[in-house]
């Protein structure tokens, strides 16, 4: 007979449990080289949306066509309404929170700070705290200052002094409230896709662009990691990188090593911890990438694999450093898939824990439905909806199911075993 047993899967003490967000994508009214992108591109990316799409995503999000889309504008007016936004955090039992400072607010021209901003985020912190959520603060999450972009970005070779010049007011300023800084966001997905793919600003599409682009943020992390310690010896710095799980043939080795392992092999003894964002499973035939089962996916057609979070918990080990997942989620309007999601890959982050890998904190992507870059509003990756027009928040189910296991740092699962 089929018996259904249950099984606890407990956490460490002290795990961090929470939901990411990042400026740009949640707060609205920011003026930076994205801002200006979205302006130009618009247009296009509501025409593309025609063919890009596959119908049943056209058929059910029929915003895709819509140009305001694709502009960021008043994203979710987080700017204004993050105390409530806390709030809501602390009553789904987060006890930790993920977001970025935006360098254009702070930077807006060359050499010249604006100190009513970092008092914004000086109150950001403070409403953390008050909420009980211990804040991991991203420096950059892809944004760049406008000035900035017109100096070449990343492949400026003065890159790593303005970025060290930014950290370091910010580290001065607010060292005070953040034990856990990031220094950037997924260098490689944002390499790839904005200096060699040519998708996102400043669109190059160049091999050695690539290179240079990752090789500068190489050397702004390790500047950036001496300053935060010279500033607080007992900070924790870390950078986020997207890992994912490559299955296949020989090139698997190839891709694994630039997409996985590039950066991190630079960059490792400047490292306190590893921010892991895990979404991609790739099984490689041949030469193609990409040869997915399409059993289970998101509404972006993304293929949802939990197993895959540990293989690549597994492939981190190598460089010994704590792991906190800092981005995992999926765009799920109906609500229909979230929890079960979240589950599948906690159940897989344990089982990593059990074996050895240390994992200490888990942030669903994301607290708030967001905008999602080129894609814009449609995807829908919330714990809490947003209604676009009234910027009204509705807690989503699934994000109540998470709250339980944020509350009692543990996991049930049911196993059904034959007896
Ligand atoms: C990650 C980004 C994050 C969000 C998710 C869906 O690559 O870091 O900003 O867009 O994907």
């Amino acid at each position: 007979m089929d018996k259904k047993e249950e099984k606890t899967l407990r956490f460490p003490p002290g795990f961090l449990w929470g939901a990411a967000t990042s400026a740009h994508q949640v707060e609205g009214g920011n003026i930076n080289d994205w801002s200006e992108w979205e302006k130009v591109n618009a247009v296009r990316l509501a025409r593309r949306a025609k063919t890009y799409w596959q119908s049943w995503q056209r058929d059910k999000f029929e915003e895709m066509f819509d140009e305001k889309n694709y502009m960021s504008g008043r994203a979710v007016g987080h700017y204004n309404r993050y105390r409530d936004d806390f709030k809501m955090a602390k009553s789904l039992y987060h006890n930790a929170h993920r977001f970025s400072i935006e360098w254009s607010r702070i930077e807006p021209g060359e050499g010249k700070f604006n100190k009513k901003e970092i008092e914004h985020y000086r109150e950001v912190l403070v409403s953390l705290k008050e909420c009980g959520l211990e804040p991991l603060v991203s420096l950059n999450h892809w944004t760049l200052p406008l000035w900035l972009a017109k100096r070449g970005g990343w492949l400026s070779p003065k890159i790593s002094f303005y970025f060290n010049r930014y950290v370091k007011l910010i580290g001065e300023e607010l060292g005070g409230y953040v034990k856990f800084w990031i220094t950037v966001n997924e260098p490689n997905q944002y390499a790839l896709n904005s200096y060699l793919l040519g998708v996102w600003p400043p669109q190059r599409r160049s091999v050695s662009d690539f290179f240079g682009a990752i090789n500068n943020i190489v050397r702004a992390h390790k500047k950036a990691y001496k300053t935060l310690h010279a500033l607080n010896p007992d900070c924790q710095v870390g950078a986020v990188k997207n890992q994912t799980f490559f299955e296949g043939g020989l090139l698997k080795y190839a891709a694994a090593y630039f997409h996985n392992r590039y950066f991190l092999n630079k960059t490792h003894k400047y490292l306190d911890f590893i921010g892991l964002n895990y979404y991609f499973h790739n099984r490689i035939k041949g030469f193609k990438f990409n040869h997915n089962g399409q059993e289970r996916f998101s509404d972006l057609g993304w293929e949802i694999y939990p197993e895959g979070i540990y293989h690549v918990l597994n492939d981190l080990r190598q460089y010994r450093k704590p792991i906190y997942v800092t981005e995992n989620g999926l765009a799920d309007k109906d609500d229909k898939k979230r929890s079960v999601f979240i589950k599948e890959h906690l159940f897989w982050i344990h089982k990593a824990i059990s074996e050895g890998v240390d994992v200490r904190g888990y942030f669903y992507w994301s607290l708030l439905d967001n905008f999602e870059w080129e894609k814009g509003f449609w995807p829908r990756f919330g714990l809490v909806e947003v209604d676009h027009k009234t910027m009204k928040r509705i807690v989503r189910p699934s994000a109540r199911q998470y709250a339980e296991i944020c509350r009692n740092n543990y996991l049930k699962i049911f196993n059904i075993s034959n007896s």
